[in-house]
């Protein structure tokens, strides 16, 4: 047998922040204010997350560097890891992600690498329901992902691990 399968990726395309939720718009704000707080002297591409909590609430984090440079850490992870130690169980309902280049002009949204995809998957798995992906660019465009699961087909997570 061989058969050729294809997956097919839904998500949305905005413009302008103003076509989203007030919920949406405020926490790619907080993912905006969260850019300030990088540390990024080495690669000076400056990446701002916020994640919402299921309460409501509002965790941010920023891309740390290192001068050793796989220490360092993007600041969906920071973010991520950040809200699990604070509130340990509590599920996310949305990452926003912002970034800001300082090299070059052009500035549309970036994704989550693949090792914050890994990260993100297993909030999602955990809590049993999909987290939201928005990602801003500072030109005004969003793309928005409604789960993690839509950007990290054939996953690895815990099933894999207990058979
Ligand atoms: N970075 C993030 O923080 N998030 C991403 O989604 C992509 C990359 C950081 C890692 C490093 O500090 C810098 O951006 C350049 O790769």
């Amino acid at each position: 047998m061989n058969k050729r399968n294809e997956i097919i990726l839904q998500y949305h395309e905005y413009d302008s922040i103003d076509d989203l939720t007030i919920t949406e718009k405020e926490l790619i704000q907080f993912a905006l204010v969260q850019i300030q707080k990088a540390y990024a002297p080495y690669s000076e591409f400056k990446v701002g997350a916020a994640i919402l909590l299921a309460d409501g609430g509002f965790i941010g984090g920023s891309n740390q560097e290192n001068a050793a440079y796989p220490s360092g850490l993007c600041a969906e992870r920071v973010a991520a890891f950040s809200a699990s130690a604070i509130h340990p169980g509590k599920g996310f309902d949305m990452i926003a992600i912002a970034v800001q280049r300082t090299k070059e002009k052009a500035s549309g949204p970036i994704c989550p690498c693949g090792s914050c995809r890994q990260v993100l998957i297993e909030y999602e798995l955990r809590a049993g329901k999909p987290i939201r992906i928005l990602c801003a660019g500072a030109d005004g465009k969003i793309l928005v992902f409604e789960s993690v699961a839509d950007l990290l087909p054939f996953a690895f997570g815990p099933k894999e691990l207990n058979g």
